[in-house]
């Protein structure tokens, strides 16, 4: 292994703990407490863990989190009503319905539902066009956990290759946007780009966020690249059940720079940027300044 690894838990611990300092200085300044609400739809077990987390982690951080727990069968009406009521409830400066909603609900219909200046996911239309537009927005928060570890790492970006894998809404395109944002020249590829090993072999940067288990191989990365790897792919390994990402992670290691592990890289990060994410609506709805460093 000659890479560096790039510790998200304790990026993120880091970040959480800048974000609380914030919070308390809020409270103390202005008597303002930021308010989270989660609404999770149904019993996914891997959603009600999220949720979970994000509930402890943003009362940790000092701020109120305000959960919503809707049955499965729940008409979509109904959760429409609950957006408008945390729409207008000025307690609550983010909002996040978590993902997946159950298939019989628009999920474009919910989220555009959503206050787009509660928008923490920044998923709402509104703050994907300004992100876009190289705008202040709402930004998504995992891709925002790559670039805060990236510009640690790496420092500027200018100039850099990035290749990000994976044409998602969620993930890959917000990164691209954000790459680009940073002035690297950015390629966008996916399952159905040609010869996928030899663009990655171009990266100064590669972002792999594809969801298929250690996809990337070893012959795929250029000898020293930074590799962030998003995937989170439960498999089973000698009877056992395991976490591991999209880049295979020993052969990745002994080519790149520097990689973020599976677990302990991307994931941690995503929850500290929802509540760097909340904390910035919230100056904004109080015309307060941001924090700097905790937003694009
Ligand atoms: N499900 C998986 N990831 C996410 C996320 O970042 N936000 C929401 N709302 N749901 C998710």
């Amino acid at each position: 292994m000659s890479a560096r690894m790039i510790d998200g838990k304790a990026f993120a611990a880091g970040l959480r703990a800048r974000v609380a300092e914030h919070v308390a200085a809020l409270a103390a300044e202005h008597g303002i407490v930021p308010g989270l609400a989660v609404v999770l739809v149904g019993e996914d077990p891997a959603s009600a863990v999220y949720v979970r987390n994000k509930g402890v982690q943003t009362r940790e951080a000092g701020m109120a989190s305000f959960e919503h727990r809707l049955p499965a069968d729940t008409p979509e009406a109904e959760l429409l009503a609950l957006i408008a009521r945390l729409n207008a409830d000025p307690a609550v400066h983010g909002i996040l319905v978590q993902l997946p909603l159950p298939g019989r609900m628009d999920a474009t219909r919910v989220i555009t539902a959503i206050d787009p200046a509660k928008d923490v996911d920044g998923f709402h239309i509104l703050n994907v066009g300004l992100l876009g537009t190289g705008q202040r927005a709402m930004v998504p928060c995992t891709p925002l956990g790559c670039l805060m570890m990236l510009r640690d790492h790496l420092g500027s970006l200018a100039g850099l290759n990035a290749v990000v894998v994976g044409r998602s809404n969620i993930v890959g395109k917000p990164m691209a946007q954000l790459l680009l944002g940073d002035s690297c020249t950015v390629t966008l590829a996916h399952s159905r780009t040609r010869d996928l090993p030899a663009v990655c072999r171009q990266a100064d940067i590669l972002v792999a966020a594809v969801g298929r288990a250690e996809m990337i191989r070893g012959d795929w990365v250029k000898p020293g690249a930074t590799v962030i790897d998003v995937g989170i792919n439960r498999v089973e390994r000698d009877g056992k059940a395991r976490l591991v990402g999209d880049v295979r992670f020993d052969e990745v290691s002994a080519v790149a720079g520097a990689i973020t592990p599976v677990p302990g890289g991307v994931g941690p990060m995503t929850i500290a940027c929802l509540l760097a994410n909340t904390l910035s609506a919230c100056c904004r709805a109080a015309g307060l300044p941001e924090p700097r460093g905790l937003t694009a």
